[in-house]
Formats: C-alpha cells, sequence, structure tokens
C-alpha cells in the first residue's frame, strides 16, 4: 500500500484529504467528529474579529439537479461565522486538545486593516493552529464590503495583507483564491510574493443556482428575493482542475490545497495528478457524511498501487506535462498524420514486391527499396 501521508510546509498529514472551510467545520465539534472519522486535516470555518456585522439568511443553499435527478451542483449564499472570536479561540483550543497530531487550519478574514489582520492571526496562532488560511475568496456578502473575493481580485491587496499576516506570525500561510476572476495566477503569484507558503484554490464559482418556475423568483428565495451565491460540488470541478493546473504551472514548488467538486477518491486523485498536494472538500461531507473520507482513502491507495507510485507526493503534478496551446495539438495530430501515411505507403510497397506478379503496380524504385536491407 502506498504512503498516503504527505508533509507541507513542514506539517505532516496523515492523508491529504481536508475538510474545506464551511458547514463541516463550522463549530468544534463537528471539526472533532471529521477527525474520528478520518480525515487528514481540518479547515476551520472563517472567522473574523467579534465586532464583524454577520448576519445570515434562510433558506441559504440550493442545489442543482441533473435530468436523472443526481445532485452535480450546489450553491450557498452563507457569510462566515457568525459566533464571537473568543468563540473561535475555544474552538480552535478544544479540537487541537482533542486531535493535536491533526493539521488545524484556522480560516481568517477581515476587512483591509493592517492591524486587524495581525490581531486576528496572532490570536489564531496562539491557540495552536497549524496553519492559517487567509480567505481572500468569498463570492457574496462580504465582497460589498471590500472583503472576501473583492480583496481577492485585487492582486495589490492580496500581496500586501499576506504580508502583514506572515510578519504576525511563525506558521505556515495560505492563501485562498477566488475563481471568480480571468487569471487566478495573478493573486497567486502576488500571495507568494507576500510570503505565502501555499494557495488553496478554488472557493465557489458565483452563480444562479436556479429560478422556481411556479412563481418566477430566483433560489434560494429570500423574502421573494435572492442575490448569486458560490456554486459547488461536481458542477464546479473541471474549472477547479484547470485552475489548480494553471497555479502549479505557474508557480512550481508552491504546496497548492485543491478544492472543488471531491465527492469520491477519483475527483480527490485528479486534483492531485494536476498539482495539488493536499485535497479539500466542503460539499461532499455536506452531502455524503464525513464517513466519506473512508473510500477518499481506499480509492486513492488503489489509484496509487495501479500506477506504481510509493507515495501520495510522487503523483503530484503527473499530468502536468501534457497540457500544452491548442496550437500544439494541431501540430502534433499533423506529425501523427505524416508518420502513418509514411508506414502505410511503406507497407504497401513491401506488399506488392514480396510477389513478382505485383512489381510495378507502385513506384517502381520504392517497391525495390523495399526489399534492400541497406537502404542508405
Ligand atoms: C455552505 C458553504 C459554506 C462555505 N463557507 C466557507 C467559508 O466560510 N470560508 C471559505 O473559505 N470557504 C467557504 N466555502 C467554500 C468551500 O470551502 C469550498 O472552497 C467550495 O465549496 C468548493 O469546494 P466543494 O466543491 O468541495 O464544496 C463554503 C462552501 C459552502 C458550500
Amino acid at each position: 500500500m502506498a504512503d498516503l501521508s504527505i508533509l507541507v510546509n513542514g506539517v505532516r498529514f496523515p492523508n491529504p484529504f481536508i475538510i474545506g472551510s464551511g458547514p463541516p467545520s463550522t463549530n468544534a465539534r463537528v471539526m472533532i467528529k471529521a477527525f474520528k472519522a478520518g480525515w487528514g486535516g481540518v479547515v476551520a470555518k472563517t472567522a473574523a474579529l467579534t465586532d464583524s456585522h454577520v448576519v445570515n439568511v434562510q433558506p441559504r443553499y440550493g442545489k442543482l439537479h441533473s435530468p436523472s435527478g443526481d445532485v452535480v451542483g450546489f450553491q450557498n449564499i452563507e457569510l462566515i461565522s457568525d459566533l464571537s472570536f473568543e468563540a473561535w479561540e475555544g474552538y480552535y483550543k478544544e479540537t487541537k486538545d482533542a486531535y493535536p497530531d491533526r493539521p488545524l487550519i484556522a480560516s481568517i478574514m477581515e476587512c483591509y486593516n493592517k492591524d486587524r489582520w495581525q490581531e486576528i492571526a496572532g490570536r489564531a496562532a496562539a491557540c495552536g493552529v497549524d496553519a492559517l488560511e487567509l480567505n481572500f475568496s468569498c463570492p457574496h456578502g462580504h465582497p460589498e464590503s471590500g472583503m472576501g473575493a473583492a480583496m481577492g481580485q485585487d492582486p495589490k491587496q492580496v500581496e500586501e495583507v499576506t504580508r502583514w499576516v506572515v510578519e504576525a506570525v511563525n506558521i505556515p500561510v495560505w492563501a485562498k483564491m477566488t475563481p471568480n476572476i480571468t487569471d487566478i495566477t495573478k493573486p497567486a503569484r502576488a500571495a507568494v510574493t507576500g510570503g505565502a507558503a501555499g494557495i488553496s484554490a478554488i472557493n465557489t464559482v458565483l452563480g444562479v443556482i436556479g429560478i422556481n418556475l411556479d412563481n418566477l423568483r430566483p433560489l434560494p428565495t429570500v423574502e421573494g428575493h435572492s442575490t448569486p451565491g458560490g456554486t459547488s460540488y461536481t458542477a464546479v470541478k473541471p474549472i477547479a482542475l484547470r485552475m489548480v493546473a494553471e497555479i502549479a504551472q505557474a508557480l512550481p514548488g508552491v504546496s497548492i490545497s485543491g478544492i472543488g467538486g471531491v465527492t469520491r477518491a477519483d475527483d480527490a486523485f485528479e486534483h492531485i495528478l494536476v498539482g495539488a498536494n493536499t485535497v479539500q472538500s466542503c460539499t461532499g461531507p455536506m452531502l455524503q457524511g464525513f464517513e466519506m473520507v473512508e473510500e477518499l482513502i481506499s480509492g486513492l491507495n488503489t489509484r496509487l498501487d495501479q500506477h506504481g507510485f510509493a507515495a501520495v507526493g510522487d503523483a503530484v503534478g503527473k499530468s502536468l506535462p501534457y497540457f500544452t496551446t491548442h496550437h500544439h495539438l494541431v501540430e502534433l495530430q499533423e506529425e501523427k498524420r505524416a508518420r502513418q501515411a509514411a508506414a502505410q505507403a511503406a507497407r504497401a510497397a513491401k506488399a506488392r514486391s514480396e510477389q513478382d506478379t505485383e512489381w510495378g503496380k507502385g513506384k517502381f524504385e520504392d517497391e525495390a527499396a523495399a526489399l534492400t536491407s541497406d537502404r542508405r
């Protein structure tokens, strides 16, 4: 069996499967349940300093069904945690006390203010968490106040805020990227320039999950109205894989936590093959339960064995060399056609020259050449 453990920025994960920030990490009770089920790490639900104004609405989730009825996409208009940061300090400590050897990553978000970022980062680190994930990526609610994705779409702010946090703590800092941007490598590079050790990607894709065709109101509907929200689960996996690959190619050597549409081991293996060394899942455990990690572990083992990888790290980025430009694909195809045509011509000439009656049906010199061992 392959070694599923992986060392990332000095932190040892027993397996690469991490609970993504959200409902499956929304308090100490659920984080402890996740570790008990076997998850290799947990990113806690994003928290802010206590005076932040966070008011959630209900309902705040929606599902996207395929024509056959399967859930293929999910959407939320949930904000970050509405709990005080003092409550979070308690949760971090309680979870670390229960599972001291399992990596716990605090996810933090603040407005554009150095003192606030440094205060929240320092307080989280003082609780013994193993790393920080900076939420530059929440697509709804907070962008209205310049936080989350609004900050993450501005590489200058990403770099500056990351630098403030890196100055304030001695633990690895990951920056979580929004996919709601044309070129995700720009904020990712900015975060690394600011000192981030790793990039987490992606957060949710801004979307509208559907319209209620009886009353014509967009979903999820709150008092007859809605607002675009964050799409996740299977529907976003192609976008996530593309963006993880782009970051891996742009920033070789930077650790990547791949996120988006991980519902089973094969999804996680794909994230690893395009450059992720850990993989997060958030909607997966919400819809399938924490126990889904058992299939993630056994299925990844099977895939690593199938391809002869001794450790999960050996598979990281293994599909990246096979991405190229469309122009190059056309060239490769033309080269293959030319090789096939040449081989076919040689076979035809050889077949003709094997029987005396066939001589002269093609080009005579080619038929003679097909029978010649020294063709110089
Ligand atoms: C209900 C819900 C709440 C979320 N809350 C947060 C959050 O507080 N902080 C954050 O960084 N990401 C949050 N996310 C985003 C997830 O961590 C993840 O990046 C995204 O859902 C894509 O992964 P998935 O397809 O595995 O869900 C949330 C996602 C969902 C579905």
